[in-house]
């Protein structure tokens, strides 16, 4: 048994100490939140935990393990900073930081200090994912030509990070665990309607190092809750819902058949007979919990001294990419140079 701390017991961090508790192989030791009235109405579920405004009563308190930080993003390198230095294995919410820089000095600690540093970039835990990444690697949608991911809902409405930090973070750490790639320019517009400052609602459209593209639709500003990825490869085209829980995924035989189109005189008639469409067919999934498998690999990397999955460097790379888009909003959509 592993005895974790959590620091944060606001919406995300509630889930995160029970997920840890369900994989039977951590203990919740300690709550720690500036807020008295979350605190204490969390910590009825975990009444043996030492509960505490004072991060410094868990950092001091050799009985804990390791930490979880679930507090705002803009908290994170601090909080995941103190902890390492007390000797404390790390996980951190996504996004790991603000900077790059200080996801690598996070990740540089960790490494001199021994610890695990790991950030919950939980749809890498998700078998859903590893199914669509197994789909590419094994070829069975040829070369993959453009994403398309939809991550919309109204609200919850965040004012310490945008819409591109709060959602498209998630976004990011799939396409490029997909693509075996950071991607490596970045166009993207966003606007603020409710908060100054705040981008509601951004569109960023990523160029990875072969040409393919993977844009993100991230809004708090929407009718619908949608979480889609579409994407087209040169064989066969595949969709995920998330909300799906039947047929979460499914697999189009359709393309437009290249060395006829090559042949093409314009003509749309002819184009449309260059079409295949096999029909579609749904890939079975066994759908798992990946919050639980998220605390499973961090605890696992304890016991066994390695490297996780999401560690710093990918943590890094998708604040590198955020940090890109980031400045691409800011110049109205000029690409930017990712690395
Ligand atoms: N993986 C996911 O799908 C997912 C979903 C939601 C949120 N998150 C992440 O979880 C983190 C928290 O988000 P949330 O929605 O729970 O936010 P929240 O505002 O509901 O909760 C944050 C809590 O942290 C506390 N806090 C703030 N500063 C603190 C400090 N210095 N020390 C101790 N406590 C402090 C606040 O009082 C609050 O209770 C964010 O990084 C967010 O991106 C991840």
């Amino acid at each position: 048994m592993i005895d974790v701390a959590l620091i944060g017991t606001g919406y995300w961090g509630p889930n995160v100490a029970n997920s840890f508790v369900a994989t039977e192989k951590a203990r919740v030791a300690g709550l720690c939140d500036l807020d008295p009235a979350r605190l204490t109405a969390f910590s009825q579920r975990y009444p043996q935990a030492k509960a505490t405004n004072r991060l410094a009563d868990i950092l001091e308190d050799k009985s804990i393990t390791a930490v979880a930080v679930a507090t705002p993003t803009n908290t994170h390198f601090a909080i995941a900073k103190a902890a390492l230095e007390a000797g404390k294995h790390v996980l951190v919410e996504k996004p790991l930081t603000l900077t790059t820089a200080e996801s690598l000095e996070l990740g540089a600690l960790a490494d001199k200090m021994g610890r695990v540093l790991m950030v919950g970039h939980v749809f890498l835990y998700n078998n859903t994912i590893r199914v669509l990444k197994d789909l590419i690697d094994k070829g069975e949608l040829g070369d993959v030509h453009a994403m398309s991911f939809v991550r919309t809902n109204l609200g919850p409405v965040r004012t310490d990070v945008n819409a591109l930090w709060d959602l498209a973070t998630h976004d990011i750490s799939i396409m490029s665990y997909l693509m075996d790639a950071e991607p490596v320019s970045v166009s993207a517009v966003g606007q603020s309607f409710l908060n100054k400052g705040v981008e509601d609602v951004v569109f960023a459209t990523f160029t990875f190092p072969n040409g393919a593209l993977a844009n993100v639709h991230a809004s708090w500003l929407n009718p619908q809750k949608v979480r889609t990825l579409t994407i087209t490869g040169s064989q066969k085209m595949a969709v995920w819902n998330d909300l799906e829980i039947k047929e979460p995924v499914l697999v189009y035989d359709k393309r437009v058949d290249l060395p006829s189109a090559q042949e093409l005189k314009g003509d749309f008639m002819e184009y449309k007979t260059l079409c295949v469409d096999g029909g579609h067919a749904s890939v079975p999934v066994k759908l798992n919990r990946p919050l639980q498998s998220e605390c499973e690999h961090f605890l696992d990397c304890i016991a066994t001294g390695s490297r996780p999955l999401t560690d710093a460097a990918n943590g890094a790379a998708v604040v590198r990419a955020l940090e890109a888009a980031t400045r691409s909003i800011a110049q109205g959509g000029t690409p930017v140079e990712i690395r």
